[in-house]
């Protein structure tokens, strides 16, 4: 029995329907439910149902062999586990954004205010630019913070970059592009081994034949972070 922690939000329906393409279609009765574990032995599972940024801790602690989840919590999180696998779906990026006509704050001598919900990849990649930063750990509407005085910038994920374009903020720059990844626990790697390689084959296979969505690449007059930002790119 593999026990899979599966992510509450955007990503619960394009992971279901990955697993049942791959054959495991008796997953689908977690999308709509408000179980948090849900057996299914029929296919030889149990699934788990978490916040997006708890996934991680659940598999490296051994409490879920695997999990799906997006590369920006893993990049935040730094976990101790294996990521065979890039899925494709959930296509974003973590970028800088400010106002539009203001982005060019950056100085050596004053610390410019960055509201993010990820404080660690913001932290590293100003750090590495030499801009001293003042972090404000928010958890979402972060597009809010420019508009009421809370921050000069935010970093946060983009997608289509309607809600930044909604309230006049540019992107200035894209720190990394991220998709889901299936993690698993490095334990269970060894210990279940031939149940999770024939799970990996099976999604393997299935996302090569699910016509994924093109990567969500920055427009072009954005810039991406360059090869010194090695550890927060995907
Ligand atoms: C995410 C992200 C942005 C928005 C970007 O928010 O934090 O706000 O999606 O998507 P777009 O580029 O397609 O407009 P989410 O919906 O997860 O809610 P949150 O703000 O509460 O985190």
């Amino acid at each position: 029995m593999l026990t899979v922690a599966l992510c509450k939000g955007k990503l619960i329906e394009p992971t279901l329907e990955l697993f049942a393409k791959a054959g495991y279609g008796a997953a689908r009765p977690a999308a709509d439910s408000r179980r948090l574990l849900i057996p299914c032995p029929e296919i030889g599972m149990t699934f788990l149902i978490v916040r997006p940024t708890d996934v991680p801790t659940y598999v490296e602690h051994g409490a879920a062999d695997i999990g799906i989840v997006g590369k920006d919590v893993l990049l935040e999180q730094d976990s101790d586990v294996y990521e065979p696998l890039d899925l494709g779906f959930g296509a974003c990026r973590i970028a800088v954004a400010a106002f539009r006509g203001h982005p060019g704050r950056d100085r050596l001598s004053s610390k410019i205010r960055v509201a993010t919900k990820y404080p660690k990849i913001t932290e590293r990649y100003f750090n590495q630019r030499g801009v001293p930063v003042e972090i404000i750990k928010l958890y979402g509407s972060i597009e809010l913070a420019p508009i009421v005085g809370l921050a000069d910038r935010i970093v946060d994920l983009v997608e289509t970059g309607n809600t930044l374009k909604a309230h006049g903020l540019v992107e200035i720059e894209c720190i990394a592009r991220s998709t889901a990844r299936l993690i698993v626990n490095r334990a269970s790697l060894k210990l279940k081994h031939a149940a999770i390689a024939e799970l990996l084959k099976n999604l393997r296979s299935a996302c090569g034949s699910s016509g994924l969505a093109p990567r969500a690449a920055p427009p072009k007059h954005v810039r991406t972070a360059g090869r010194k930002d090695k550890r927060a790119r995907t």
